[in-house]
């Protein structure tokens, strides 16, 4: 089928590229001329595993390209993907301000066309309830003989696992009122599915809020352990262990319940904000989401005070090692990221932070631009560590699972390791001559279970 994709940010691109490895014609819409050029000379703008692979695979077979040109890529087009970005504005609520303008363009681009042939737009971008009904009907307004459809497909993919989630959806969720639209998607994802019930069609506002239902109740979940974190450290239970203990109730389910320092991302801060929003313009104060998003800065906040407070010196003058910038690992996205108050905490009391990430250093390096001064960045979490007072753990890098322990005692200040992430082992930490802190687990599991005995 021929598809148009307007927007080639992070789900634009991987939609594009991933319809197209599925054999579908497909063009790329973008008006960054940077951006443009990049994608033109077959490079990938963003980090994400397998990406830049597909994208040359089906740039060489004439799958995918990409143009500045909206009007002549809607054209020629049976689909048109809107996948522009909806970032929150100061006050947490939706910018439609991309959304708006693609919209436009598609209009003028129909009012040229007059097509006998069904275009079919696709709403991508996350976008408040109500919004795809708006454009169907500003489009009936503008162009009313066209012959359209709008629906609403929102996208579940992550950050790391974009390409792979995107080509094995658990769902795919069409919102709309025309049959033939859905019959038209139905054919489009027809490779991508293997059950015919997780191929759902709805309303436009169910399919709308159920994007973001998604992320908050995934949301919810990480914020309910990472309060459960304060009963833990205060009782001297273990979150790990209650994490197997609830996870395997198949009513509950073990995903998307790891403490740890807090969410971040494009996503969960966002989606969660603007739920809060949605709520009150329809006349509701939602007091769930709002605590989603306290316990979440609260979490970020708790994790940087037990760095100040279990140092074991004065955080002025102190030499803090941040192992980890990005907001989870294999991304080099640093968007609300954890790491960021952490470092401000510590740059605010008088600390030198060294920062090492695998692949955020350079978009972080950007964001704190004004604490320039008090920033080391390391090309390597060994010498990160060495001659610091601690190291703080913001992102599960696995890479950091392996590294010479011992050594870096060594080398540090004084050995004492704060696992934002709890992805060390506590056993070999301390045989390492680390004080390791955990997040809502008991320091040592040796320990724990000769108590236990008792
Ligand atoms: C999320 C949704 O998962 C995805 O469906 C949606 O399309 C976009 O938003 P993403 O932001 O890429 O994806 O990352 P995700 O893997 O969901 O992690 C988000 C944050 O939650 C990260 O900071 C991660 O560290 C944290 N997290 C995740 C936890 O703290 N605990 C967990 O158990 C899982």
């Amino acid at each position: 089928m021929d598809v148009t994709i307007i927007g080639c940010g992070y789900v634009g691109l991987v939609t594009g590229v991933c319809l197209a490895s599925m054999g579908h014609n497909v063009r790329g819409v973008e008006k960054d001329q940077r951006k443009l050029a990049t994608l033109q000379r077959g490079d990938c703008p963003i980090f994400e595993p397998g990406l830049h692979d597909l994208l040359t695979e089906t740039m060489k077979n004439g799958g995918i390209s990409f143009t500045d040109n909206v009007k002549q890529a809607v054209k020629e087009a049976e689909v048109v993907f809107l996948c522009v970005g909806t970032p929150p504005k100061a006050d947490g609520t939706v910018d439609m301000s991309f959304l708006e303008g693609a919209g436009k363009e598609v209009c003028d681009a129909l009012a040229e066309l007059k097509n006998e042939w069904l275009v079919t737009i696709v709403v991508k971008s996350t976008v408040p309830c109500g919004t795809n009904r708006k454009l169907y009907n500003f489009l009936k307004e503008q162009v009313p003989g066209a012959h359209y459809a709008v629906v609403s497909n929102p996208e579940f993919l992550k950050e790391g696992t974009a390409v792979q989630d995107c080509l094995n959806p658990d769902r795919i969720v069409i919102g709309g009122e025309s049959p033939e639209a859905f019959r038209m998607m139905r054919r489009l994802y027809d490779p991508l599915i293997k059950r015919e019930d997780h191929f759902m069609t709805m309303n436009w506002e169910s399919a709308e809020l159920t994007k973001y239902a998604a992320n908050s109740m995934l949301a919810a979940r990480i914020s309910f352990m990472n309060e459960l974190t304060v009963l833990c450290e205060h009782y001297g239970a273990d979150i790990e262990e209650i994490r197997k203990g609830i996870g395997t109730d198949s009513r509950i389910g073990p995903a998307f319940l790891r403490a740890g320092c807090g969410y971040g991302g494009s996503c969960f801060p966002k989606d969660v904000a603007a739920m809060e929003h949605i709520s009150k313009a329809a006349g509701y104060e939602s007091l769930f989401v709002h605590a989603i998003q306290t316990i979440n800065a609260n979490q970020k906040k708790r994790f940087a005070e037990k760095i100040a407070t279990k140092l074991g010196r004065p955080v002025q003058g102190a030499t803090i090692a941040i192992w980890g910038l990005a907001f989870k690992a294999d991304t080099d996205d640093i968007r609300e990221s954890a790491s960021i108050d952490v470092i401000k905490y510590l740059i605010e009391r008088g600390a030198t932070v060294r920062a090492h990430d695998y692949k955020g250093m350079e978009n972080m390096r950007a964001y704190l631009k004004e604490y320039a001064d008090q920033i080391e960045w390391s090309a390597d979490p060994v010498t990160a560590a060495a001659g610091a007072d601690a190291i703080a753990i913001c992102t599960d890098w696995p890479q950091y699972t392996t590294l010479p322990f011992r050594k870096i005692a060594a080398t540090m200040n004084q050995p004492i390791i704060f696992d934002g992430r709890n992805c060390l082992h506590r056993d070999v930490m301390r045989e390492n001559g680390f004080q390791y802190y955990p997040m809502g687990r008991p320091p040592v599991e040796k320990e724990l279970r000769l108590k236990s005995r008792v």
